[in-house]
């Protein structure tokens, strides 16, 4: 398969009065074209951050210290903002991990959607053209009362009815690629198999790539190709899902996917002792070496994500440790 996105040792800091948090570390993550692909780690380890990234979207306390992403044949970092304003009004669409702060409060569902499509489709003839679209747009996502969902305020709605019109709304911007941002929380569980499972319908109805952020590690497994397990900014392990989850390998991973049936929502499970390291001042090794049952001295200076197979890359001196 075709790349389409390649991110590669990015380094993201956040400007803060204690100094600066360097939270992405050396971030390197690939997408192919339909491709779709699963981000995992605990609250905090930089998930929404990395997506951030992509879309050039990061708060303006941020510094993109190092790296490069590439979104085809564009450098993202690089590119001018015309270049990531089309990026962002056709390629990529965000769903993003809070529904109310996509929307705007004060305008109708119908407003948010015509400016949306006016600005991302080129081929409106009419504004009967215009009208038609975000109806078919609506049944796309299932939200079949169309009048009565056009004419609402966001609040107006129910959760799962906001998500639905979040989707849609990243849908009339990604001809490519449509990064999730944990898009069912804070939703019923059922309801959020629905989501999830209109998700899958529309991203492989329209041929796109999608990168998954979600703690509901039995929906992520039904979906995902391929997972990236991140700790503390760093990608820790990448396989197929597959692999992921029958032969685990770096120690952290082995104990997120042990600690998911006592999920209550977020990453905070009893399997995992300890928290994140401080930010401004990270363990210069391996950056999970103080919470990990298996480390040793070598655990100080960092590993590298080393390949063991093709589809199998974990970054652990457990692991190949004469080939670091
Ligand atoms: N604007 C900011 N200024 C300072 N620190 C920030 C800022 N945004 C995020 N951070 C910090 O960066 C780290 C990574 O945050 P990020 O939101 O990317 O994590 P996440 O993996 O998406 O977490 P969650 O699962 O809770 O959404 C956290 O420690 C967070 O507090
Ligand atoms: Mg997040």
């Amino acid at each position: 398969m075709e790349s389409l996105l390649r991110v590669e040792d990015l380094n993201v800091r956040y400007k803060s009065y204690r100094g600066e948090l360097k939270v992405l570390d050396d971030v390197s993550f690939e997408v192919k074209v339909r491709e779709k692909v699963g981000l995992i780690g605990e609250s905090g380890c930089g998930k929404t951050t990395l997506l951030k990234s992509i879309l050039r979207i990061l708060p303006p306390n941020s510094i993109i210290y190092k790296g490069k992403i590439f979104f085809k044949n564009i450098e993202i970092i690089k590119a001018n903002k015309n270049e990531i304003f089309k990026i962002r009004r056709e390629n990529i669409g965000m769903i993003f991990q809070d529904p109310m702060s996509a929307l705007n409060p004060f305008f109708k569902v119908k407003d948010q959607l015509y400016d949306a499509l006016r600005y991302s489709v080129h081929n409106i003839k009419s504004q009967q053209d215009l009208q038609q679209m975000i109806i078919k747009l609506l049944k796309e996502v299932a939200l079949s009362d169309s009048e009565r969902i056009l004419e609402s305020y966001p609040f107006e709605l129910s959760g799962g009815m906001r998500q639905r019109v979040c989707i849609a709304l990243a849908l009339t911007r990604s001809n490519d690629l449509l990064l999730a941002d944990e898009p069912t929380t804070n939703l019923d569980v059922t309801i959020q198999e629905q989501i999830l499972n209109l998700l899958r319908e529309l991203v492989n109805k329209r041929g796109l790539s999608i990168v998954l952020v979600s703690h509901a590690l039995g929906m992520v497994k039904e979906f995902v190709d391929k997972i990236y397990v991140m700790y503390a900014g760093q990608i820790v392990e990448t396989a197929s899902t597959d692999k992921i989850f029958s032969e685990p390998l770096h120690p952290y991973t082995k104990l997120l996917l042990s600690a998911v049936p006592r999920l209550t929502g977020r990453w905070k499970a009893e399997g995992l002792i300890g928290r994140l390291p401080d930010y401004v001042n990270p363990p210069p090794g391996c950056r999970f070496y103080m919470r990990c049952q298996q480390s040793n001295s070598n655990c100080k200076i960092k590993p590298k994500l080393l390949k063991l197979n093709k589809d199998h890359s974990v970054a652990c001196w457990l692991y190949g440790d004469e080939e670091h």
